[in-house]
């Protein structure tokens, strides 16, 4: 069957997609579209799924042996790539033709047998070159259309030559040749001619080579703009030749002596590092591994320099040396015991002694160039600090006395510093023998450290004249009473305030008053209970407030909805929060600000392990709607019983009369033969006729009627119940439009059909008195069905009939 190219990409169509999205998960993605990682995935080919805008793909740790043309796909954006590591042998041409705009290229670490002879052509763009860990065994690499290169890092090679090819002195951008740890012993003359030839602004790299001899005259009139040279020779002997040997290199900075920290060689002649004289230089960087019994004139050769810095040194005393251009001296960790006097140094800018070992100060003097002075961390123990150290010196802005161990201030500590802006006293026990002079006068101030000093801050007045402070770090010290209302108040340029750990209880709600410009607060681990502060207006500024390590256990709803608007890291961890239903409106807080929180996984509950994020505040919503529900439930069953009680109060009662009876059932003894309900506007007809006709006849007959017959001071509805319904035998009711009119009449005929119904009697005889609509019956409850059902009397006029009809009913049994 043969296909066509058509019918062959629908085929592959979805292979290759399979294919592509399996090699999608390869590599992470650091930034979309443009910067991937393949890192020690064990892959033996790039993937073809890269996006084509990729600039930068770190390819390290994998395998692919061997580079040639199809090695990469066509990423024409890809600058950066990385193949630390990936077992590549062979380097074949033209290997980089798809990837032509590299810029830097890493090949550190393979194991490269064979570099193609146009293997780098087409990297026109080139910049960095690393060729770290090869194998190279010299620099003859053909490179030559990398006319951008400006880094070359050959380090950890075979390299026995610092000669460059020919064709790189065109390269008018190559500025970096790292040649570190190589086996060059020999710099001859000619080896540096196209060094020379590529100029100036040059940083060359020999450290850890095995230099022997250098050709004098190899490194004249080259001008590098960093040169170093540490661990770079065989002996002492030999660094001592081949330093002289370096007459005629200018550079700017020098890097010698150890390489790191090596351990320590003992130099019998003192003179060991003169060679330096030769070269020219301005600043140098200098590891000292040598020592000697004698006085070694390290700085001899130094004369010169603008910058000296020893990393470390086995110097006991720093020699009189007369410099000249000295601008910055930093002389880390020596055997020095005092502070070298330097008073000879007029141009001395910035002054940096940091020693390991308890020193001595004599003060300095005479320095009116020096702005920086750095004694932290010496041990130092002074007595009448400041001006009595620093005598004519009154360029010094910033001083760093920190980390010693015992500073005495006493009467105007600081005059004729005037110009301080930086002082920093932290970690050093400071004792004020003035306290209210303590900074008198220091009216550039601008940062003071005087954290962890030992001062007991009192009312008394301390920071009058600092209108210009804008960092006061005064944590690990204590406070008097309510120093605090006080003490800040006339700060009002204050940016950062820090007092942690100052043992504080409370914030008077007055202390921020003139500090409105405060962005960082700092007020870790005190003992705070409540952050009211927070609720006035006076930390609009704030955007960074560190209360972590305290008492508190809530903030109010007040507080956290009138939090500076700028607030944007809040650091409440390390604190016994409340987790309660009572503080719903806290932890919805805290919740919903996790990201200006620090740590808000370090807000624990006050009595569980429990994170205050995990609290499960839809608990406390539900339990809150269930009370509500109840609660609400509960009144309205109240208020619809006591309204079913007022409106039925008398069947209430009726019910009620009816169970005593039913409790005790005597027989009833009736004493009327009748009782007549009627409305009052019939009581007329009920009067003249009814009860004239009845009550005077033969047999008499007893009627109950509610206006004669009914007990005083008892209830109408027990009257009703107790003499009309259950004390007469029948019921008259006398039917009228008034009657169907009459709430009362209505009800006393309902008594009375409950009470018959009960007894299954048809006892209620009704009288028509007059007529009635039919509609109107119905109100009636009862009474339109009982006159359909039963028969009824109607009044006309005055008849025999209707008497002798109606007392046959009343006396029928
Ligand atoms: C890479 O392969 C080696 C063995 O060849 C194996 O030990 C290692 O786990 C693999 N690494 C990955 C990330 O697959
Ligand atoms: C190479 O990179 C530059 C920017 O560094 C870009 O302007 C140019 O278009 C790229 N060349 C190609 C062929 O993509
Ligand atoms: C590699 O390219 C160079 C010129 O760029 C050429 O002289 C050489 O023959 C090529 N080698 C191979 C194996 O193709
Ligand atoms: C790249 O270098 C080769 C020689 O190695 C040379 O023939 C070719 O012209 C160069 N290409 C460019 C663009 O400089
Ligand atoms: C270093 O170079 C010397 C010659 O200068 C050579 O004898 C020695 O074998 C080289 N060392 C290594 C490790 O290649
Ligand atoms: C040396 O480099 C600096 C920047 O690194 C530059 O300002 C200066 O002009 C350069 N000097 C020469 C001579 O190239
Ligand atoms: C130190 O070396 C210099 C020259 O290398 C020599 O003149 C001097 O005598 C030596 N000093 C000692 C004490 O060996
Ligand atoms: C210091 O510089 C002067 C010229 O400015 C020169 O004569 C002298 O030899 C230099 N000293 C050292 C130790 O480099
Ligand atoms: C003072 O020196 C100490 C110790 O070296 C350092 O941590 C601190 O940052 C310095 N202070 C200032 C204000 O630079
Ligand atoms: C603040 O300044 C005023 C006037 O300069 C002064 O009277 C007052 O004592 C100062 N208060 C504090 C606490 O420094
Ligand atoms: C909040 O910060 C912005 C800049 O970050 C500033 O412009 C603004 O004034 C600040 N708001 C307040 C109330 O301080």
């Amino acid at each position: 069957m043969i296909m066509s190219y058509g019918e062959w990409m629908i085929f592959l169509g979805p292979v290759l997609f399979l294919v592509n999205s399996g090699q999608g998960q390869e590599c992470t993605m650091i930034i979309k579209n443009i910067e991937y990682s393949c890192s020690g995935r064990n892959l033996t080919h790039i993937p073809r799924s890269l996006p084509v805008t990729v600039k930068s793909l770190d390819f390290s740790f994998n395998f692919l042996s061997s580079l040639h043309r199809c090695a990469f796909p066509v990423l024409v954006n890809l600058q950066v790539l990385d193949l630390t590591r990936c077992h590549i042998k062979h380097i074949e041409n033209d290997t980089f033709y798809n990837v032509k705009n590299l810029t830097t290229l890493i090949l550190t670490g393979n194991p490269i047998t064979y570099f193609g002879p146009g293997c780098f052509n087409s990297l026109h763009n080139l910049q960095r070159l690393v060729l770290v860990d090869v194998g190279l065994s010299s620099l003859q690499i053909q490179i030559n259309n990398l006319t951008k290169l400006q880094e070359l890092r050959v380090g950890t090679n075979n390299i026995q030559s610092v000669s460059l090819p020919s064709f790189m002195s065109a390269f008018k951008d190559f500025s970096l040749l790292d040649l570190h740890a190589n086996n060059i012993s020999i710099i001859k003359t000619d080896d540096t001619v196209v060094l020379r030839e590529i100029g100036r602004n040059m940083t060359l790299i020999l450290s850890r080579n095995k230099l022997l001899h250098i050709e004098p005259e190899a490194f004249k009139d080259i001008y590098l703009k960093e040169f170093h040279i540490q661990s770079a020779f065989v002996s002492l002997n030999a660094q001592k030749e081949c330093l002289e040997a370096l007459t005629g290199l200018s550079v700017d900075k020098l890097f010698i002596g150890s390489y790191r920290m090596q351990s320590k060689v003992k130099v019998s002649n003192e003179s060991y590092l003169d060679g330096l004289c030769s070269v020219h230089f301005n600043e140098i960087y200098y590891v000292q591994k040598e020592f000697s019994e004698s006085e070694m004139h390290l700085f001899r050769c130094m004369i010169n320099a603008t910058k000296i810095t020893v990393k470390r040194g086995y110097i006991k005393r720093m020699e009189y040396i007369p410099f000249h251009r000295l601008k910055e001296l930093y002389l880390g960790p020596t055997l020095l015991s005092t502070v070298p006097r330097i008073s000879h140094i007029p141009t001395l800018e910035k002054l940096v002694v940091r020693n390991n070992i308890p020193m001595t100060f004599y003060g300095i003097s005479d320095l009116p160039l020096l702005q920086f002075v750095d004694l932290s961390g010496n041990f130092l123990i002074l007595k009448d600090c400041c001006s009595q150290f620093f005598q004519r010196t009154p360029n010094i802005h910033y001083m760093n006395f920190s980390l010693n161990s015992e500073i005495r201030i006493e009467d105007k500590p600081f005059s004729g510093l005037d110009l301080l802006e930086v002082l920093d006293f932290h970690r050093t026990k400071l004792v004020l023998v003035f306290y209210f002079g303590f900074l008198h006068g220091l009216k550039n101030l601008k940062y003071l450290d005087i954290s962890y000093t030992t001062i007991t801050f009192t009312r008394q007045i301390i920071f009058q004249d600092l209108n210009k402070l804008t960092v006061l770090k005064m944590a690990g010290n204590s406070f008097l009473g309510d120093a605090l209302s006080y003490l800040l108040q006339n700060l009002t340029g204050l940016e950062v305030l820090d007092i942690s750990h100052c043992g504080i209880e409370e914030i008077p709600s007055i202390s921020f008053i003139g500090t409105q410009k405060i962005q960082y607060l700092y007020l870790s681990q005190n003992k705070l209970m409540i952050l009211d502060f927070l609720g006035l207006p006076n930390l609009k500024e704030l955007s960074s407030l560190y209360v972590d390590k305290n008492s508190i256990t809530s903030l109010p709803l007040h507080v956290l909805q009138k939090l500076p608007t700028n607030l944007s890291q809040f650091d409440l961890s390390s604190n016994p929060i409340d987790c309660t239903c009572s503080q719903t409106d806290f932890i919805w807080w805290i919740i919903q600000n996790q990201n200006i929180l620090k740590q808000p996984e370090n807000i624990f509950c006050k009595t569980t392990d429990f994170r205050a994020t995990d609290f499960d505040i839809d608990s406390c919503v539900h339990k809150k709607r269930l009370t509500i529900v109840l609660s609400v439930s509960f009144v309205t069953v109240v208020v619809l019983l006591s309204f079913l009680a007022y409106r039925f109060q008398f069947y209430l009662q009726y019910c009620c009369i009816l169970l005593i009876r039913y409790r005790s059932p005597g027989q009833q003894e009736c004493s009327y033969d009748a009782f007549v309900i009627f409305s009052s506007y019939d009581e007329d007809w009920v009067m003249n006729e009814l009860m004239e006709n009845l009550e005077n006849s033969v047999p008499p007959i007893q009627l109950c009627l509610h206006m004669r017959d009914f007990q005083a001071g008892k209830s109408i509805a027990s009257n009703i119940i107790d003499e009309g319904i259950m004390g007469s035998r029948k019921v008259i009711v006398v039917v009228s439009q008034h009657f169907i009119d009459s709430a009362w009449c209505r009800f006393e005929f309902e008594l009375a059909q409950s009470r018959f119904m009960m007894e299954r009697n048809a006892n209620i005889i009704i009288i028509i008195l007059e007529d009635v609509e039919e509609t109107k019956t119905k109100k009636v409850f009862g009474l339109h069905k009982h006159l359909k059902k039963n028969t009824y009397l109607k009044w006309s006029t005055s008849n025999t009939k209707f008497w002798k009809r109606l007392r046959k009913a009343i006396l029928d049994n």
